[in-house]
């Protein structure tokens, strides 16, 4: 069994903001440090919906992954690779679609949503229907047990639940499941053994939970059983068989606080961004020419800061002090708006300073990004194969 492995994917978008710094990347960057994680771009996802024309999927694969080193993941920490080179992924998304009903894939709501959003595109496609499927391939093939996604993902996740408790109902039970339960009960010796069998029984016959958790921690504690062997018995236990896919929960991501030059939320698609490692002139040029409090017309006009998207900027990037000065300065037509931003601009500079200079030691050397990449690759690869390696047997396909 693995140990806790954190996943999560990001399409390829080309070069990310800083809407993304602070709702996802921040949150990668943290986790990395306590967790195995596995952070992956996820291009074939990109494909769902630009097959018609997949020529800037490469290089937005990376723009994004120099902004992910940029902003601090860590490749030392953390196993970074992109989708499309792990095919194992392709092959399990296979089997997954032999036995996932229509139904499921019809009824997760982005379906029809995306199909809505993106109708300029022709979304009824099968790889498109089957999003959330290799979404699920993408998770359950690491075994992941958390997988830090924003709100509209979490319907993803859940289907990936129950993706993963069908596999398992269906293909748990290896051929002679009750024999080899049976002799594994043996191992724990006469009067243990007779005691599992007993609450096993209560368990299954009267739903005696007690009994049931008796039985867990009499596993827990056996000093003779292997973790194979433990879980075997806990399949046996519960009548479920072997869990051969493990559930994964979500960690939701918060949305990120972080306002666009419009006072909207910062997105791509509302063209109000300042990107991660944007220039220092061009950001000082966009925070200058941000609007302001649309009352505030001559600078001896008193402002409010609340009708004013530098106003939320401040709450980013200012301390107390700061934003204690802005606010009064501005009521009281005290300080004119290029002077209250330049406080916002020096914070955004500053944090992007440190950004600017890892990317730069990668840009300078692509071989080190394609070094990163492929020992992901390789990482990655390891571990899938060996939960292949389970479902291939668990579905008849060993062959030898
Ligand atoms: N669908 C996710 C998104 O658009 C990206 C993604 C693909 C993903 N596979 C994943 C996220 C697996 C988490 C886990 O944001
Ligand atoms: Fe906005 Fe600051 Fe100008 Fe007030 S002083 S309107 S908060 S930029």
């Amino acid at each position: 069994m693995f140990a806790e492995h954190v996943l999560s994917g990001m399409r390829p978008t080309g070069s990310l903001h800083l809407g993304h710094y602070h709702g996802v990347l921040k949150n990668w960057v943290r986790l990395q440090n306590d967790h195995p994680c596995l952070f992956f771009a996820a291009d074939w996802h990109a494909l769902t919906t630009q097959y018609d024309d997949p020529r800037g999927i490469e290089k937005a694969t990376w723009e994004m992954v120099i902004d992910w080193l940029a902003a601090g993941v860590d490749p030392k920490k953390a196993i970074l690779f992109v989708q499309s080179q792990v095919l194992e992924h392709a092959e399990l998304h296979l089997l997954f679609s032999m036995l996932t009903p229509l139904g499921w894939l019809e009824r997760v709501p982005t379906y029809k949503d995306q199909q809505e959003k993106l109708s300029n595109k022709d979304l009824s496609t099968y790889g498109f229907l089957g999003y959330p499927l290799l979404m699920s391939a993408d998770i359950l093939i690491y075994r992941a047990s958390k997988v830090p996604v924003g709100e509209d993902q979490i319907p993803h996740v859940e289907f990936t639940r129950e993706l993963a408790r069908r596999f398992n109902h269906l293909y748990g039970r290896e051929p002679g499941f009750e024999d080899r339960a049976k002799e594994t009960v043996g191992k724990l010796g006469g009067r243990d053994a007779r005691a599992f069998e007993r609450l096993r029984t209560s368990f299954q016959q009267e739903g005696d939970a007690e009994a049931a958790e008796r039985a867990r921690a009499l596993l827990r504690e056996s000093p003779k059983l292997s973790g194979e062997d433990r879980e075997r018995l806990r399949g046996y236990l519960e009548g479920t068989g072997k869990t051969i896919l493990v559930e994964p929960d979500y960690l939701l991501t918060e949305a990120s606080k972080m306002p666009g030059l419009d006072g909207q939320k910062m997105s791509k698609s509302y063209g109000n961004t300042i990107a991660l490692r944007e220039d220092a002139a061009s950001v000082t040029q966009k925070i200058r020419r941000m609007p302001t409090d649309p009352s505030r017309v001559r600078r001896s006009d008193a402002g409010d800061p609340d009708k004013c998207p530098v106003w939320q900027l401040h709450q980013v990037y200012s301390g107390a002090e700061c934003r204690d000065w802005a606010a009064k300065g501005c009521r009281a037509a005290g300080i004119g708006c290029l002077e209250c931003k330049q406080p916002v601009i020096d914070g955004i500079l500053k944090e992007q300073a440190p950004m600017r200079e890892r990317a730069q030691t990668y840009l300078d050397d692509p071989a080190l990004v394609r070094d990163i990449l492929a020992d992901g690759r390789d990482k990655a690869s390891a571990l899938a194969r060996e939960t292949m390696r389970d479902v291939r047997a668990a579905m008849g396909l060993k062959h030898g």
